[in-house]
């Protein structure tokens, strides 16, 4: 083994305490039950049609947890919203609830003291059916465009509601899937543009949980044709996993992953309790910003964001998630507070290091799964500073020392795309990884700098030679591996 990688260890020991900071906050959920105000409601004329749900978790790993987690949780409150199977359509790797490091087998958790939220969840695409290719064809409607999985698809009408939530790692530009290539920010905008040319639904509602997840709408989708969007961060930072091991004595004691994310539960855990029939996206999105934002003070939070048509936020959730008959006493109110219950947090990029940490900390001294949880710390430690160090080493050849860092950290102004070119920035990230290896999952970070690349106008031609004299060789890991082809 060699110095390099000791030192990645020790910079694990060093960094995770301050991954894992607990901070406690106010318990404060009240339940109100005022009859009177659920009374008129239901009643909004948009609700004819039929409600159609989209539930993608785009990654795969039991030390991605959270985000299967996440889109069960989701499905159980369409289901007991009154959304029928028929219209529901989940995208899962499945990978999760029988995992042999899953200490309650056959079930998923989304919350510490949670039920399992796996029964009943359709498995429409799983395993590697759950990609760009079938992502999109179902949006669309298009069974001709399926490969695979159970055949169900958003057959929507002109009064149909739709709402789409994804929950994942991001970087600015760009979804994760847990196969290759990724989602681009150009192509989903694409596709949803197509589905409103084909006048097959009167709105759609899309939450969006990932890093930089701002930047997949930023300057890109259209104000008219009726979506409403909102995002766990805005297109600059990270979001948040949350029900994290460390220093909050409610996980159990089992767990070593994260076990949900926080915008996510943020705006599931509401919706649980309230009767949605009297509880406007707009109020939704206002409790879900203050929990996400941790106050207003963004200390490991982010700043929840909504673009698109933001009229539609007026609509009762009611609309797109149909409401629970069990709250129908349980009317939302402005006061109502969700800040009670997540105490640990860790930045969504470092959640992965969590898991591998707390997997070989827990293995017993000199065991062969110690070991093996060694070699997997070292190699995801590895990958981070191979991929951080050859994109740093990129930009210095390209643009010099001295302007190499500013260049490619440049943030363009609010309201504008990440990148003009976006074939321009897929190419680059092609033309970077077959010197220097995949980017992965990690590496979607460095999207912002590929783009700052393309921005900057250079060649394809040149990039491939900067690529080359930076890399010499592809690392053999895991997570370098080009055996699943480019993530572009
Ligand atoms: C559906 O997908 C197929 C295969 O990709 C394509 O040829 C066809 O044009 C698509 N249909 C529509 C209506 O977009
Ligand atoms: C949305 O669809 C309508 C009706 O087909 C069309 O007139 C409009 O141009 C579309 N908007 C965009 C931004 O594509
Ligand atoms: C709501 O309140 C009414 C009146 O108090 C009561 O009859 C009804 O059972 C309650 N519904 C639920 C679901 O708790």
């Amino acid at each position: 083994m060699g110095r390099s990688a000791f030192g990645a260890l020790f910079a694990v020991v060093l960094l995770l305490p301050l991954l894992l900071l607990a901070h406690a906050r106010p318990n404060t959920i009240r339940l109100p039950s005022d009859r009177a105000a659920g009374l008129h409601l239901g009643a909004d004329d948009d609700a004819v049609g039929t409600r159609w749900a989209v539930l993608i978790a785009g990654s795969n790993g039991y030390f991605n947890y959270r985000h299967q987690a996440d889109i069960c949780h989701a499905y159980q409150i369409m289901k007991n919203g009154g959304l029928k199977d028929e219209n529901i359509i989940v995208f899962m790797y499945d990978d999760i609830a029988y995992n042999e490091d899953n200490p309650r087998p056959g079930t998923i958790i989304n919350h510490p003291e949670g039920g399992d939220v796996y029964a009943g969840v359709p498995k429409d695409y799983v395993g590697d059916n759950v990609n760009v290719n079938n992502f999109f064809a179902v949006l669309l409607g298009n069974k001709t465009a399926l490969t695979g999985g159970s055949g169900k698809v958003v057959d929507s009408g002109p009064n149909d509601h739709i709402f789409i939530f994804y929950s994942d790692h991001g970087g600015p530009g760009v979804l994760g899937m847990p196969t290759y290539p990724y989602l681009y920010a150009d192509d989903l905008i694409s596709v949803l543009k197509k589905k409103n040319a084909s006048g097959s639904y009167k709105s759609m509602v899309f939450y969006l949980e990932a890093c930089e997840s701002g930047s997949i709408f930023e300057g890109l989708l259209p104000e008219d044709i009726n979506i409403y969007a909102t995002t766990a961060s805005d297109a600059y930072e990270s979001s948040w996993g949350t029900y994290c091991p460390g220093e909050d004595p409610s996980l159990p004691q089992e767990y070593y992953t994260c076990l949900g994310d926080l915008y996510s539960v943020s705006w599931m855990e509401d919706s649980d309790m309230h009767n949605l029939r009297t509880e406007t996206l707009k109020q939704q999105y206002h409790l879900v910003k203050t929990r996400t934002g941790v106050s207003e003070t963004y200390r490991f939070g982010s700043h929840v964001m909504q673009y698109g048509d933001l009229e539609l936020n007026m609509k009762d959730l009611f609309l797109y998630l149909g409401s629970n008959p069990l709250n129908d006493n349980a009317t939302f109110t402005d006061d109502n507070s969700l800040l009670s219950s997540s105490k640990a947090v860790v930045n969504q990029r470092d959640a992965d290091l969590v898991y591998f940490w707390h997997k070989y900390r827990r293995a017993p001294e000199g065991s062969f799964h110690k070991l093996n949880a060694q070699k997997d710390l070292l190699e995801v430690m590895s990958h981070r500073l191979h991929i951080d160090n050859s994109i740093e080493l990129v930009g210095k050849l390209l643009f010099g020392s001295g302007k190499a860092s500013e260049l490619l950290k440049s943030v363009r102004t609010a309201g504008q795309p990440l990148v003009d070119d976006w074939s321009c920035l897929k190419s680059m990230v092609r033309t970077f990884e077959s010197h220097c290896g995949s980017l992965s999952q990690y590496g979607m970070k460095h999207m912002r700098s590929l783009a700052n690349i393309c921005n900057a106008g250079v060649s394809k031609e040149t990039m491939a030679k900067v690529a080359a004299q930076a890399c010499t060789a592809v690392p053999s890991n895991r997570w370098s591996s080009l055996h699943r082809g480019f993530t572009a």
